[in-house]
């Protein structure tokens, strides 16, 4: 059966680098606790995990937001630590509390049991890929995506996260072998999982690095950037038209190193300059990003402020995707998303039209 096209392919286009009409949105985390609809279901299936683990669930989840706002893109319900899970590391959330492992990777001879994991263990994610597919009708593209080797390897390593992973950075340092063990076996993993989410109908893929930004220059270049690059050739192997979008969340200063990894576009944080950005990968790679998650808490007014000037930074020409720079927080007011979406969409159609009678007013 053909895969159907999406019918909004607006942020396929800008991840390519094409020319669009607008600036396609989507959001980090655009489902999730600040819906009170979320809130409901995931009530319903009991737990989180519940959730992502039943692809009827994670379909409608998905597709909540959509509902909602005029987003360009959804996002496959799921988490990250679903590959440390199917490892045999035992995941487990508790509320108010995060992520858990209950068999972290706390020596060596853990670390030298550890195998890639079955992937009949992550065959849920899989057929919630094919589900949340089915459930668009092409509406809009489906992302798929996987955590980084290095921040999976954080979670698996330290049993939990809200620290600042210092057993993790001290093994980059200390016993770099140890670490490169599991970076490699997750590399692995993790091209594999966003190969499969590939044939099952995800539209592009995102690598979210959270914690590559807590190391040094060469611990980032070393033990992160160079396994999502694995990660990434391993996509690139078997599909070499499904844009691929690498977000280090803190590595505004690797841009050009992230540019050079072979992915299609660079998410950023809060805290890059976009034009500084933009500048410095030039037109090789689109840009998504970058408003900060805080900001869906003040005024409409003031919304619509910063995402005026993110659009203003990111200019006419084509390779952005208007996101936040981290995911929405549980207490953002869904009117204040809405007003979001709205703004960028309208606004960018209206300075896309003014920069087009430009250059058409301009002598060729
Ligand atoms: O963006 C989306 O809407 C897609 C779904 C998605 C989730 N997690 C759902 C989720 C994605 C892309 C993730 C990625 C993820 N998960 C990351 C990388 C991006 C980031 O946020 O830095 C990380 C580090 C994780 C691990 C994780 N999962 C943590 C630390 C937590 C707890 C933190 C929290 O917000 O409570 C989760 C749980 C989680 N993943 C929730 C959601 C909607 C909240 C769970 C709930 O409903 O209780």
């Amino acid at each position: 059966m053909p895969l159907t096209r999406p019918q909004n392919d607006t942020l396929l286009r800008a991840l390519r680098r094409q020319p669009t009409e607008y600036v396609p949105v989507w959001l980090m985390r655009q489902a999730g606790r600040y819906l009170p609809e979320y809130n409901a279901t995931r009530a319903r299936a009991g737990s989180f995990m519940r959730l992502c683990q039943d692809p009827a669930l994670a379909t409608e989840v998905t597709l909540q937001p959509l509902d909602r706002f005029a987003l360009d893109g959804a996002i496959l319900f799921s988490d990250i630590l679903t590959i440390p899970d199917a490892m045999g590391l035992g995941l487990a959330f508790v509320e108010g509390d995060g992520p858990r492992f209950e068999r972290p990777l706390s020596d060596e001879a853990a670390i030298a049991d550890l195998r890639a994991p079955d992937p009949a263990r992550l065959r849920y994610v899989f057929d919630a890929v094919a589900s949340i597919k089915r459930a668009l009708g092409g509406r809009v593209p489906l992302l798929g995506f996987a955590g980084s080797p290095f921040t999976l390897a954080c979670y698996m390593i330290e049993g939990r996260g809200g620290s600042d992973f210092a057993r993790v950075r001290r093994l980059c340092y200390g016993r770099p072998d140890l670490l490169h063990r599991v970076l490699a076996i997750n590399a692995e993993a993790v091209g594999d999982y966003l190969v499969e989410q590939i044939r099952q109908g995800a539209d592009a893929v995102m690598v979210f690095d959270t914690w590559g930004g807590l190391l040094s220059t060469r611990g980032y270049l070393d033990c992160s950037l160079a396994y999502i690059q694995r990660a990434v050739s391993r996509v690139r192997k078997h599909d070499a038209s499904v844009p691929v979008i690498v977000f280090t969340k803190g590595g505004g200063q690797w841009l050009g190193a992230i540019a050079d990894s072979g992915c299609d576009a660079i998410g950023l944080d809060w805290t890059a300059d976009l034009r500084a950005a933009r500048a410095g990968v030039g037109q090789r790679v689109a840009l998504q990003g970058n408003l900060d998650p805080q900001a869906l808490l003040a005024s409409p007014q003031a919304i619509q402020a910063e995402a005026r000037a993110i659009l203003q930074a990111a200019g006419p020409d084509p390779g952005f995707v208007f996101n936040l720079g981290h995911g929405i927080v549980p207490e953002t007011p869904p009117d204040h998303v809405g007003a979001l979406v709205s703004f960028v969409r309208e606004e960018s159609a209206r300075m896309h039209a003014a920069a087009q009678r430009e250059n058409l007013r301009k002598p060729a």
